[in-house]
């Protein structure tokens, strides 16, 4: 039995320096100026991986975002363990509410801030070094296999290629992925679920191109103004979504399960105030916060773009106007069904005189995670050693696109992040906490140890 305390006290600054050096490629995968950049994360990834005695260190699929796989060395009759996780990063902006760039990591009272930091390369980093620390130096009990893509944040289309043409690499004993939060802080949590994600791009033309305001302004059509009325019959005030067919697809979890969910520790006040930071929560009513994010649909606006926005004045009637959005989807929804009602709605509730396409962008299905396999009662002891209390079953409102493709050779896959409630992923400030992060590296290490024990 390896303890890796003492491995972490005696390479912490080491390994600090490497994680801050992999932290600074900004390996954005969402913008192709980033490219370059994401390439190397990858190819650092995978000679680490390769001096710390991995051997078929492979990069795969594409020349930009390739997946790296790794396999520590074989241990004949022991299970596999499959490592999935990300180096691929959010864009950073807005830049000037870093208060430390985003790309020069930093530690400040015991937190490391930087893009990536929790959202995934911290995450993944600690499997690494568990990897790298358990029984004396590299050499787990058991198979270890590492698939870390470069597209989890724009849609994982190369991973999902990959797996279409070599299932066979998701065959093993159990996936782990470290890529969340715990439930709170002394709360670790193991995903029973996560939502999925249906992305696109609605455009609204009213004229052939821009018009004078004065000349035009009474009788001329406004796309703007055909857009929002848009988007306000497509999700109300009330939070109520709009899209034919969308909430008869969703399934309630059952009363034992939701009971499970109201025990959980929450302070709705501390909620509000400290993580989301604002006046009032949102949300269709008679549904708990926990089931508004776990168990029900969204619909999101993320930014309309079109006519004019510079600087000073311009009289015109905008002739076209663009929003982003996304809907959340749960558990039994399906990506292709929803992107087609969001099409039909779109059509139903857009004033008669407007042109209205939606482009489809990227999404994920939701899953459904059973935990009854054994390598649950395992990660759920080792969360117990380090941390002194186990796991708790919770669901995500997140999405991981590759997550249903993981499973599909029947490993139970293990979603157990050590990432902390308050870690602003995808916004400014983003940090790992770094006890969390020390916490991972032997929660994970004690994982590969009792699984090897199988
Ligand atoms: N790590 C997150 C997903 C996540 C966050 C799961 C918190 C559970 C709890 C992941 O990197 C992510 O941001 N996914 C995107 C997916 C999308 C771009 C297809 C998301 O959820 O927006
Ligand atoms: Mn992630
Ligand atoms: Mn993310």
């Amino acid at each position: 039995m390896t303890d890796l305390r003492a491995f972490v006290d005696r390479s912490r600054d080491r390994i600090l320096d490497e994680l801050k050096t992999f932290l600074r490629i900004p390996s954005v995968s969402t913008t192709p100026a980033h490219n370059a950049d994401c390439r190397r994360a990858a190819e650092w990834l995978g000679d680490h991986l390769g001096k710390l005695g991995c051997a078929k260190v492979a990069y795969l699929g594409s020349e930009t975002h390739p997946v790296v796989w790794a396999e520590g060395p074989a241990v004949p009759g022991r299970p596999t363990v499959l490592v999935y996780g990300h180096y691929d990063v959010q864009p950073p902006d807005p830049l000037n509410e870093w208060a430390s760039p985003p790309f020069e990591p930093t530690v400040r009272n015991g937190d490391l801030f930087a893009r990536g930091a929790t959202d995934d390369k911290g995450q993944v980093y600690s499997i690494v070094k568990a990897f790298e620390g358990v029984n004396g130096g590299g050499r787990p009990p058991v198979n270890v296999r590492f698939l870390i893509e470069g597209q989890e944040e724009s849609g994982s289309v190369v991973l999902f290629d990959l797996l279409k043409r070599e299932p066979e690499r998701v065959q093993a004993d159990a996936v782990l992925v470290s890529d969340m939060p715990y439930y709170a802080p002394g709360w670790p949590s193991v995903e029973t679920g996560l939502r999925g994600l249906c992305y696109a791009e609605i455009t609204v033309r009213t004229a052939k191109s821009d018009l004078h305001s004065g000349l035009y302004g009474g009788v001329a059509p406004n796309a703007h103004e055909a857009l929002v009325h848009l988007l306000a019959r497509l999700k109300t005030a009330e939070g109520k979504i709009h899209l034919p067919g969308l909430y008869s697809a969703v399934k309630d979890p059952g009363k034992a399960v939701r009971a499970g969910w109201r025990k959980l520790p929450f302070n709705e006040k501390a909620y509000l105030k400290r993580e989301v930071g604002a006046k009032a929560l949102t949300g269709l009513k008679g549904y708990t916060p926990l089931e508004r994010t776990w168990m029900l649909p969204t619909f999101e606006i993320h930014g309309i773009m079109g006519g004019f926005t510079g600087e000073g004045a311009k009289t015109v009637i905008p002739a076209a106007a663009t929003a982003k959005v996304s809907l959340r989807l749960v558990p039994n929804q399906k990506t292709k069904t929803v992107a087609r009602q969001l099409t039909a709605a779109c059509r139903k509730l857009a004033p008669k005189h407007a042109d209205v396409s939606v482009k489809f962008l990227h999404g994920a299905d939701p899953v459904v995670v059973d935990i009854t396999a054994p390598p649950f009662a395992l990660i759920d002891q080792a969360f117990r050693e380090v941390e002194g209390r186990g796991v708790v079953p919770t669901r995500s409102g997140g999405s991981i696109p590759i997550v249903p493709a993981l499973g599909r050779k029947g490993a139970p896959v293990v979603l157990a992040g050590i990432g902390l409630p308050d870690d602003r992923l995808h916004a400014p400030n983003e940090k790992i906490n770094l006890d969390q992060f020390w916490k991972g590296v032997r929660v994970f290490g004690r994982f590969f140890d009792l699984m090897g024990e199988r």
